[in-house]
């Protein structure tokens, strides 16, 4: 793959690194860069970094915290046992079971190298394997298992480092007429929000339709269908089928891949042009703060997530300016942000009437946030966000 580079996000940490201490030594830091792949249009970090050091037994995040998720993994598993009345199924990237445990009456398996996760699934009855997914992985869980009706993997493929091999061992294990399903944010998405928070040591790749057809070219899937969904700022659920598996391919697929063309997906000039809104929003999102600031406002930050830890190392956003954020997850709190060490702490001891401006760190969550603090809102508090361009809401 011959990547040239179009953004530079300078010097970051490894975002799952919640610090135990404020001022910690020889924090890990690392260049980085986003590149584009001109023979497939993949878009990627120039720089991967070692999986061990990012998925281990501190890995924080937990897909059940929120409840929109919750929600649309229930939806989801009711809506794939209607259609496809499957027998088995295979999920790659099984955090803490949120979605695996709809399927409790069929054989369900889940693959998690994080040892802490793997460890609560396995506790309560789905067999995981704590293990990066891999061809010969993929073997042994065809050899003690068999193969599968379904493999389902959210936010998981895209971290990935060898993608091609990650995609020949889901072909690998799939039954003739089994299905894949990959759900992951949209290039497309980010590219018009230009949520740039999308890049960061765990996202490897950001896919597009466009892209993600020309990597299987070689390998037994085709894209049957595909699904826009709002989760995690735009994403992606792409149904994959074998090639003479006996799905229908629907027209949407030509019409999604028009879609992303029309932006320039396919074009490295999209890109450039995208590096300098990306700049511009920096800039912004500055001032923002120093207004607020200069007002002797009391800023925090609403929802610790991976993707701030890209837009608060960017733009140097740090103590001075967030006092502190706010995370209903247990193993955050008591912690400090990666690279800019601001302090985390429980919601019911930092969201009060001290507060004035909100972040959203969380801007994925807004809806649901926003409904949840109408207290706040009522008495004249205020979210900034820098999705799509940075304001006050
Ligand atoms: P997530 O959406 O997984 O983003 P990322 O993958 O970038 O980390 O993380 C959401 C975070 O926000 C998670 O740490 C929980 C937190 N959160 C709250 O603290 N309060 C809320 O009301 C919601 C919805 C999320």
């Amino acid at each position: 793959m011959e990547k040239i580079e179009f953004l530079d996000l300078g010097q970051q940490p490894i975002t799952n690194n919640f610090l135990s201490n404020e001022a910690p030594q020889n924090e890990f830091l690392y260049n980085l860069r986003v590149g584009y792949d001109q023979a497939t249009s993949l878009v990627s970090l120039m720089e991967f970094i070692p999986p061990i050091k990012m998925f281990n037994e501190n890995y924080a995040h937990r897909a059940s915290q929120s409840q929109t998720m919750r929600k649309a993994y229930k939806e989801l598993s009711d809506n794939l046992k209607k259609k496809f009345k499957p027998k088995s199924i295979l999920e790659i990237g099984s955090n803490d079971g949120v979605f695996l445990k709809n399927f409790n009456n069929i054989i369900n398996v889940g693959v998690e190298p994080c040892k802490n996760l793997a460890k609560i699934t396995n506790k309560i009855g789905i067999k995981t394997y704590s293990e990066f997914w891999n061809y010969n992985l993929s073997n042994k869980i065809i050899n003690e298992i068999g193969l599968f009706d379904i493999v389902y993997s959210a936010n998981t493929v895209s971290h990935i480092h060898d993608l091609e091999d990650a995609l020949y061992s889901i072909s690998n294990i799939l039954n003739k007429n089994g299905i894949f399903i990959l759900e992951d944010p949209s290039l497309l998405e980010t590219l018009k929000k230009v949520s740039y928070d999308q890049f960061y040591d765990e996202h490897a790749y950001v896919f597009s339709i466009y892209s993600l057809n020309k990597i299987i070219k070689d390998i037994d899937l085709e894209i049957f269908y595909v699904e826009k969904l709002n989760t995690h700022g735009g994403s992606n659920r792409v149904y994959f089928k074998k090639k003479f598996g006996n799905q229908k391919v629907s027209n949407n697929i030509d019409r999604m891949i028009s879609e992303e063309k029309e932006l320039g997906i396919n074009k490295f000039e999209t890109y450039l042009d995208f590096s300098k809104k990306i700049k511009n929003s920096k800039k912004n999102l500055k001032n923002l703060f120093n207004i607020i600031k200069d007002k002797n406002k009391k800023i925090i930050g609403y929802g610790a997530t991976y993707k701030s830890s890209t837009v608060l190392n960017y733009c140097k956003i740090d103590k001075n300016y967030i006092e502190y954020f706010i995370d209903t997850t247990p193993n955050k709190q008591g912690k400090f942000t990666p690279g800019t060490h601001i302090p985390i702490i429980d919601p019911k001891d930092g969201m009060n009437e001290t507060v004035d401006f909100a972040f959203l760190g969380a801007w994925n969550f807004r809806k649901e946030i926003m409904n949840k603090e109408i207290k706040f809102i009522d008495r004249g508090g205020k979210f900034i966000t820098h999705v799509p361009n940075p304001r006050i809401l």
